[in-house]
């Protein structure tokens, strides 16, 4: 289901129609952010392109964030592997050829687990750094000529996991570290083209798988955030509106941290190790 709708069009600062005209790529957009993300960029006149692996959830994905604006162009890329650049592109000739043209591009397609290092084998950290990291690239290469024509903007959604040395995160943290330098270096490279780029960080978002998987006790958690409770995905769809708005029309190259200040009082997690994914009992020895 829906998390926005009409009433947080009707009550949110932002006119209805900021983006009418406009056109959203999203990789990961069936996912739990990345969806609520184009919600709020579809409700506030976007149209969208959805991209994803799974065929029935992009599919499903789509079809329900059609329902939310009268007159709302919502399509499926399903069967998109960011991981290969000719599929990303095949995503992006499909968009462009049934929405007319990519103004904004959300890099969200992430893959996360937790492992020790003893038991991350190298096709398992490279897994994660390829979906991340190469697909992350990917998705600009092939969005480059509609960015480059419509002086679009992207937003990467990365974390705060790097800014510390997070246990059993030492995928996704090198992998999230590269997305923002890519990130900070296209800004650089593209404004001259009128290209903007930054990148959202979420802290910890309620109803996330990443969270779920992440921290073993919640109350604890909370307690530790300066603003005293989780984001949501409204939290996150808001700065991405934001950033992709004219009032953000000289801001790139960032990273706007979503996370009522959690990260400046420890690790991502909150100090605690969870402990329960530790296999005392497995034999010393590595995994390649
Ligand atoms: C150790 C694991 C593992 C685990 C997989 N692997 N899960 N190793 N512990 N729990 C290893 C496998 O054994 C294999 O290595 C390698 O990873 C690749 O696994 P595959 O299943 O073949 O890969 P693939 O099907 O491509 O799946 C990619 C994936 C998967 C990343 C492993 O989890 C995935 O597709 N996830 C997408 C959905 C997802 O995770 N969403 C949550 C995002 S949350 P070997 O050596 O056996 O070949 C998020 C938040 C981050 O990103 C920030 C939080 C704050």
């Amino acid at each position: 289901m829906a998390r926005l709708g009409q009433s947080w069009v009707e009550q949110s600062v932002w006119k209805p129609d900021l983006f009418k005209g406009k056109v959203v790529f999203v990789t990961g957009g069936a996912g739990t952010i990345c969806k609520v993300q184009t919600e709020a960029l579809v409700l506030l006149g976007a149209d969208a392109a959805i991209v994803g692996r799974n065929q029935e959830k992009t599919d499903a994905a789509a079809a329900e964030l059609a329902q939310l604006r009268p007159g709302a162009r919502v399509i499926s890329c399903a069967n998109t592997d960011v991981r290969k650049v000719e599929s990303i592109k095949a995503a992006v000739d499909k968009t462009v050829a049934q929405l007319g043209r990519i103004d904004f591009v959300i890099a969200g397609a992430a893959g996360n687990f937790l492992s020790d290092f003893n038991h991350l084998s190298s096709n398992a950290f490279k897994s994660v750094v390829d979906i991340d990291l190469l697909g992350s690239y990917n998705t600009v290469k092939a969005c480059f000529d509609q960015l480059r024509k419509n002086k679009g903007a992207i937003i990467f959604v990365s974390a705060t996991l790097h800014y510390y040395g997070v246990p059993f995160q030492i995928h996704v943290g090198a992998a999230k570290a590269g997305v923002d330098a890519l990130s900070q270096a296209l800004a650089v490279e593209l404004g001259p083209l009128g290209i903007r780029s930054n990148c959202i960080a979420p802290g910890g978002i309620a109803e996330t798988e990443g969270l779920s998987r992440l921290v073993p006790d919640l109350d604890a958690y909370i307690a530790r955030i300066p603003l005293q409770r989780l984001g949501s995905t409204q939290d996150i769809a808001e700065a991405t509106v934001y950033l992709f708005s004219d009032a953000a029309s000289y801001v790139t190259g960032t990273v706007q941290v979503v996370d009522g200040a959690a990260w400046h009082m420890g690790t991502s997690m909150g100090n605690t190790y969870p402990v329960q994914i530790i296999n005392r009992n497995s034999e010393p020895g590595t995994k390649l």
